[in-house]
């Protein structure tokens, strides 16, 4: 049976599956580089997920036993590809499978950060709601209201669609380039090839575009100028494409209204400033954390190992 580590503790059903079909070692931490070392000598595959960085000093082993890197997860910033690719390592994601909770939690944020839902919570719980009046916590309202998408793949097509059928929402997205899908085009989707022209006209603007150093601080203090001062900022994408500091001035100075945020630029630390604002939702990178999707996000990583194993095509092969 091939060797396979997993550097960190799955569903139960899908460590089952893989108990079956391998010689399974679990983790419960990330590799030190000296590890990675033994652990390339060691194991068949390896399965990492977005908390493990395997930069390319941890791929220099010459010739490896492990040839398959096979990531818990759709994003794959976290691993030096070319230092993969170097080392004869194939490595492989989880696309498709998390895109509708993804797109939910991106939903949640938005509308957490419209009704002020946390500030809410937070003054019910702390004893502070001393009824109703007419003016308590008033809110934005989201139905009818303008998305702006930056990056109009999976999981930011997904987000608008929601947005669009249930909530009757206005759709402008920024992308590379046009997106051909009959999806885009039945809700009248309209492309901004200017991201600022996106930031001027958008009530939300969801970021959805991948991590990693083209898009790094994507959306910096120039950005955040263009966003109207009653504008919402989401993030479910990567840390590293919002200028953190940068976003914690706009918010200091009213230049947009608040933040929804799932993921940081030093995950799992985040600023204390943003902590401190009642206008910013921050959520512990929750996005494809349903039972469903992490179970299924597990058994496309042991369809990855099996094709791999079997020889055959790599049905989520990066490189
Ligand atoms: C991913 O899959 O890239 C997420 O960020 C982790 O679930």
């Amino acid at each position: 049976m091939p060797k396979v580590l997993i550097t960190r503790r799955w569903p139960s059903a899908v460590e089952a599956e893989l108990q079956r079909r391998y010689e399974l070692t679990v983790r419960d931490s990330s590799l030190s580089a000296a590890e990675w070392h033994s652990a390339l000598n060691e194991y068949d595959a390896i399965c990492p997920c977005v908390i493990d960085k395997i930069t390319a000093d941890m791929l220099t082993v010459l010739n490896p036993r492990t040839k398959i890197i096979a990531n818990f997860g759709v994003g794959y910033n976290h691993i030096d590809l070319v230092a993969a690719a170097a080392r004869g390592i194939s490595v492989t994601n989880t696309p498709d499978v998390l895109t509708h909770a993804t797109a939910d939690l991106a939903m949640t944020l938005m509308f957490m950060l419209a009704r002020r839902a946390g500030e809410g919570e937070r003054q019910l719980r702390s004893h502070q709601w001393h009824g109703w009046y007419p003016t308590h916590l008033m809110g934005t309202q989201v139905t009818g209201a303008t998305l702006g998408i930056i990056g109009m793949g999976r999981i930011g097509m997904a987000m608008a669609q929601k947005a669009h059928d249930g909530f009757g929402m206005k759709i402008l997205y920024h992308n590379r380039k046009p997106v051909n899908e009959s999806m885009v085009y039945a809700m009248k989707a309209e492309y901004c090839s200017d991201m600022d022209n996106l930031l001027q006209r958008s009530d939300f603007v969801a970021v959805h575009c991948p991590g990693g150093k083209n898009n790094r601080h994507m959306i910096n203090a120039a950005a955040l100028a263009q966003m109207q001062p009653h504008a919402f900022l989401i993030n479910t994408a990567r840390g590293d494409v919002v200028d953190e500091s940068a976003l914690v001035t706009a918010l200091q100075q009213g230049q947009i209204a608040g933040a929804g945020l799932d993921v940081y630029e030093n995950e799992p630390e985040v600023s204390q400033a943003l902590l401190a604002m009642q206008n910013v939702v921050l959520l512990p990178h929750l996005g494809s954390a349903t039972t469903a999707t992490r179970e299924a996000m597990g058994m496309r990583v042991v369809s990855n190992l099996d094709a791999f194993f079997s020889g055959q095509q790599l049905p989520d092969r990066v490189v």
